[in-house]
């Protein structure tokens, strides 16, 4: 960024207040309470954190100091020990949440398990005896790399109870990213499966490890789950069976209790560009974290079907699929395939089947499911949902409003949550019975978060004037560093203005402290001198009637600095004529000025995405640039987009 601001163009005005009836049963049911608590949060940290530690979790020991901070590192309540799978499992078992269900799996192919907190700490227990017995120790390395499915969950927490880190690779990564990151943690064991079903068909995990593990010396031992049946490969000496090796497994396993400061998990998340960071999670901070905020934002009762739809490859996996839901002792749906298969009302079945009442999703399934059509919603009840929430991108208001409108009937509050693998937890989301929303704003902070729009001198904006998004205070969930690479941890997150966290977004602020984020500072464009967030120009051409899905990047411009290029899907039914593409450049520049009006637009089949629904601009960068694919594309879901987008070329 230069000295120059964002300029935001966002013109949003509705607000929506939550309803009476939401309040009178709520966790936090008033804004005077939200704002009582939040102050204390941040002007007397130490206080409001050692309570809520003891309060949110189950010691062993009580911690002694609440934080030792010697910028950029943090030690929260040092001294404390305790043990997240006790945490997630034996704290809830002495009532009547030992029979509750901890998890509700369904599988793509319509296979259903339930699985109760007593059996699943039974299984959890199992497998830490077994991991045990390969002479897995505290501080081991262990790399997981399954499908979505229970057994992901309980490997988790069999490496958390003894407190092996584990690190989670997303089951659709490739031999080379496995590679890769077990190499980077030294791991000594990988947990896999033969496969995992994912559109109908057999996703082969396997094959994958073993051309990974060609090259990856510090790995001694291989437990295979038997998901799929398909035929796989199996090394004497270093593959094991998961069915083989718990069948003599002893239920009984006593947790150690470890020191607050313990490594829980290294999960690597890509940077703009090199090699993929291992950010690195500790036990307690981030424990309270996730519990706290899975508490208070998703609003847990002990009757709510729970239903968060990311993988457990990430980090929202990892925090609102299985530690902060479970710690909370709450039932978690997990669903293990693809939201049309084998229709696109796939989702909106399993809501009504299993009574889900709190759904928590990624806007860019929001927008699928615009594209799909309203007739695969309508054909449910929905009658379940009680809550909503969204993660991972901005929302643009139009599928914020579809989704209050066909998904929550107009009863459900929508939380929008900002955070980061970085951040373990939401850092500016709505509180749902406290904070009113207005569609596509993450609204206000969560407790304990300071977050502040500044320009290039670190001097605040005002408001609705853009700039970089900084967090001005550690709090307890927060990343410790990047593994092995204390040096980037510093320089990534920590030097653009000393001291404070720098998170990689650009964000306003409006006159009600809103926080609007417009998107990572690389997807922010400098047009004829104006800084436009791509986030808004998609949202714009979003809201046209024909367009499903949008991705706007730069091109480089001799006279424009950059030249906005746009990849547009279109809903079914619609025709990609030229017309078409004048109309929209039109609506763009009706919707946000004729400064954002796209220089091109390209009408696509689908667009590049990750699994974790994030379209990949660097690639789309590439092609509108009219260059080669030079970067690294093994996160890529669908390679067939790819190669249809290369076609396509003009
Ligand atoms: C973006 C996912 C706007 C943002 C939990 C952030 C969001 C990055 C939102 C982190 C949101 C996430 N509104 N943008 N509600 N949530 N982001 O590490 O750019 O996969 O920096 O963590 O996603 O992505 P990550």
């Amino acid at each position: 960024m230069t000295d120059q601001t964002i300029t935001s163009v966002s013109r949003e005005s509705r607000v929506f207040k939550p309803s009476t009836q939401f309040k009178s049963q709520a966790n936090l049911g008033s804004f005077a309470s939200y704002q009582r608590l939040y102050r204390e949060s941040v002007n007397a940290p130490e206080r409001f954190w050692g309570r809520e530690a003891k309060k949110f979790l189950a010691w062993r020991k009580s911690f002694g100091s609440v934080l030792k901070w010697k910028a950029p590192h943090a030690k929260w309540f040092s001294g404390g020990r305790l043990n997240v799978a006790e945490n997630c499992l034996d704290r809830h078992l002495a009532g009547p949440r030992a029979n509750k269900a901890a998890i509700i799996f369904e599988g793509e192919p319509g296979d259903v398990r339930t699985i109760t907190y007593a059996q699943l700490h039974r299984e959890v227990c199992k497998f830490a005896n077994v991991l045990d017995s390969l002479g897995l120790k505290k501080g081991d390395r262990a790399a997981i790399y399954l499908p979505m499915v229970p057994e992901a969950a309980v490997a988790m927490l069999a490496c958390a109870r003894l407190g092996v880190i584990h690190t989670v690779i997303f089951g659709g990564f490739s031999s080379e990213a496995i590679k890769d990151r077990v190499n980077d943690c030294q791991a000594k064991l990988v947990i896999t499966a033969d496969g995992g079903f994912r559109r109908g068909k057999i996703v082969e995990l396997k094959p994958n490890v073993d051309r990974a593990l060609s090259a990856t010396p510090t790995v001694e031992h291989v437990i295979v789950l038997k998901r799929t049946g398909n035929e796989v490969a199996m090394a004497e000496g270093r593959d094991r069976w998961w069915h083989d090796v718990m069948a003599t497994a002893s239920t009984q396993h006593k947790a150690k209790a470890h020191e607050s400061e313990t490594p829980l998990f290294i999960l690597y998340t890509s940077g703009s560009t090199g090699k993929p960071k291992g950010v690195l999670h500790t036990t307690a901070g981030y424990l309270l974290g996730v519990t706290m905020s899975a508490h208070y934002v998703f609003d847990l009762k002990e009757s709510d079907v729970y239903w968060c739809t990311a993988d457990i490859g990430w980090v929202t996996g990892h925090s609102y699929v299985v530690y902060g839901p479970l710690s909370c002792g709450a039932t978690v749906l997990m669903y293990e395939g693809a939201p049309n298969q084998p229709e696109p009302d796939r989702f909106w079945q399993i809501i009504d089947r299993h009574g889900v009442t709190i759904f928590y999703t990624a806007p860019t399934a929001i927008r699928s499911f615009m594209r799909w059509g309203d007739d695969y919603v309508k054909r449910h009840s929905l009658r379940s949902l009680r809550l909503l929430g969204t993660v991972g991108e901005p929302i643009n208001p139009e599928a914020w409003m579809w989704y209050h409108e066909l998904i929550g009937k107009k009863r459900c509050p929508i939380v929008d949550t900002w955070w980061q693998t970085e951040t373990g937890c939401m850092m500016v989301t709505p509180i749902p019975g406290a904070v009113p929303t207005k569609p596509g704003s993450c609204t206000l902070p969560f407790f304990g978060v300071v977050p502040k729009v500044l320009d290039e001198q670190g001097t605040e904006v005002p408001p609705n004037a853009g700039g970089k998004l900084f967090l001005m205070q550690p709090w307890p969930s927060m990343l410790r560093t990047l593994w092995g690479d204390d040096a980037r941890y510093k320089q990534q997150y920590w030097s653009e203005l000393p001291g404070l966290y720098f998170c990689g977004d650009g964000a306003r602020k409006d006159k009600d402290g809103y926080l609007w984020v417009v998107g990572r500072i690389d997807d922010v464009l400098n047009v004829s001198g104006h800084r436009i967030g791509t986030a808004e120009v998609e949202s714009a051409l979003v809201s046209h009637p024909s367009v499903a899905e949008a991705a706007a990047v730069g091109r480089p411009d001799e006279i424009k600095g950059s030249a906005l290029v746009c990849f547009v899907t279109l809903k079914t039914g619609q025709a990609p004529t030229d017309e078409l593409k004048e109309a929209l450049r039109n609506h763009v520049g009706k919707e946000i000025g004729s400064l954002a009006k796209p220089d091109s637009i390209r009408f696509a089949a689908g667009l590049p995405k990750t699994r974790s629904g994030k379209i990949m601009r660097r690639i789309l960068k590439e092609l509108a640039g009219g260059g080669e694919i030079k970067g690294d594309t093994t996160t890529l879901e669908d390679f067939s987009v790819l190669a249809a987008l290369k076609s396509d070329d003009e």
